[in-house]
């Protein structure tokens, strides 16, 4: 990152602003909760959202004007990987195959501190160029990576929540850790990182599978002793998995309450996938307030399943979305948002624009416990916003000039756009991105 560019105290930009101010239907484009204000200007303040309004600010507000552009709040990435660069698009396997042949030859490359430095850079900038400005993220067992992590957010001022991967089994020697050590570098971690600035601390066993049951015992014991810390894991994502998990841990019901043995379920737990619950853990899930993150991309490329957003919301199990690099293939939260129509429509269900805007945006929020600072333009949130294209291209142009009604045009935006419709991030007001051209 260059030099921190210096942010005008008042500031407005002009366009289309777009976000959410309750929970819309799956299903239903005409559903409450969509805040649409066509030509509008947004006001920044000393980094935080203070007012949206029709008329044109006095004097003292340095203008940007986007007519015809959307603006939305930063997009909120609830799973993500940033070791896992390395292995997007990686061929021909299943996820527990995907794990040994790519990924953990990939991930031990971060042992190397110079290397976490440089793809903790790169997966930030990333994130931003793709209109993400908030991400809950797993590095790797090293505790270097996470520090490494942090601190390339905190250069860019991004709401970052990570903590070190926990494996003390089923890993190659080169990526296990052990319960003492590991609990040693999370503490240190904790009180160097949780809180401060815009970072917070999430207990991080990657899967059941790869963690004994002392190490996630030991999991347990730092969310009891260290109220506000989040937790991040992956549950139910693969058949294969699954088994393997009734296979390891007989006594549990089933995989979700595995976790919740060693007390790892919680108002500030997101656990990735979730395609092989059934009620009885959706309902968990709703009770102690744990949430979903649904990885779409994911799910397609390594063949796991289609996750049922449906059932999720009969039971009252927050859902949010993530991209899951790289076993997604994209960055892209517009691309996640895609991907996740299509799993969706596969089920014969047809889930809208706003649905899938919302749980990228104020839903993430929500299920984080952030909601007052990330996810909206509520007044007194932080100034995470990206402007968007509505299209670049002459088909897009074309298909925007005979959309229906709003959600017509927004859905076939969100279809058809990607990296390039982003003309610029913000990141508490700070411009963060802006588009080349
Ligand atoms: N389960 C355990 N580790 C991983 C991972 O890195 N990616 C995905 N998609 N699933 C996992
Ligand atoms: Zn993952």
């Amino acid at each position: 990152m260059s030099a921190v560019p210096t942010l005008p105290e008042r500031m407005a930009l002009f366009g289309d602003l777009l976000d959410f101010d309750a929970t819309p239907a799956l299903d239903d484009p005409a559903s409450p909760g969509v805040r649409y204000r066509p030509a509008h200007w947004l006001l920044i303040e000393n980094g935080r959202i203070s007012g949206v309004q029709a008329h044109e600010p006095d004097v003292g507000w340095a203008q940007e004007r986007h007519a015809g552009r959307l603006i939305l709040p930063g997009f909120i990435d609830t799973h993500v990987h940033s070791a896992q660069i390395d292995v997007l698009g990686a061929w021909g396997t299943a996820l527990l195959d995907w794990l040994e042949t790519h990924t953990f030859p990939a991930e031990a490359r971060m042992a190397d501190p110079a290397h976490a430095a440089m793809m903790s850079g790169l997966f930030l900038d990333g994130l931003l160029a793709t209109g993400t400005t908030a991400a809950m993220v797993f590095p790797t067992v090293h505790k270097g990576s996470v520090d490494a992590l942090f601190r390339a957010a905190a250069q860019r001022g991004m709401r970052m929540i990570a903590g070190k991967v926990l494996m003390d089994r089923h890993a190659p020697d080169n990526l296990r850790d052990d319960v003492a050590q590991a609990e040693r570098d999370c503490t240190d971690l904790i009180a160097r990182w949780h809180g401060q600035g815009r970072a917070a601390y999430a207990v991080t066993p990657r899967f059941a599978p790869t963690s004994t049951d002392a190490q996630l015992a030991m999991a347990g014991a730092l969310m009891a002793a260290h109220p506000g810390l989040y937790m991040q894991t992956h549950v139910a994502e693969n058949r294969d998995e699954v088994k393997w998990v009734a296979e390891l841990f007989p006594q549990a019901r089933s995989y979700l309450d595995v976790y919740q043995r060693f007390g790892l379920l919680g108002p500030r737990a997101m656990l990735a996938h979730g395609i092989w619950l059934d009620d009885t853990d959706r309902t968990l899930l709703r009770e102690s307030g744990a949430a979903l993150a649904f990885c779409p991309s994911s799910n397609l490329f390594l063949g796991s399943g289609l996750f049922d957003w449906a059932a999720a919301r009969q039971q009252g199990a927050a859902v949010s979305m993530a991209c899951d690099v790289g076993g997604g293939t994209s960055l892209s939260m517009l691309r996640t948002l895609a991907d996740g129509y299509k799993v969706q429509a596969m089920a014969g269900r047809r889930v809208t624009a706003w649905a899938l805007l919302h749980a990228a945006t104020r839903g993430a929020a929500e299920a984080l416990g952030l909601a007052r600072e990330i996810g909206s333009f509520d007044v007194g949130t932080c100034a995470d916003v990206v402007v968007w294209d509505r299209a670049r291209h002459p088909v897009e142009i074309r298909r925007q000039a005979v959309a229906r009604d709003l959600h017509d045009a927004v859905f076939a935006w969100l279809t058809l756009a990607g990296d390039e419709h982003v003309v610029s991030t913000r990141v508490a007001g700070q411009m963060r991105y802006q588009r080349p051209n």
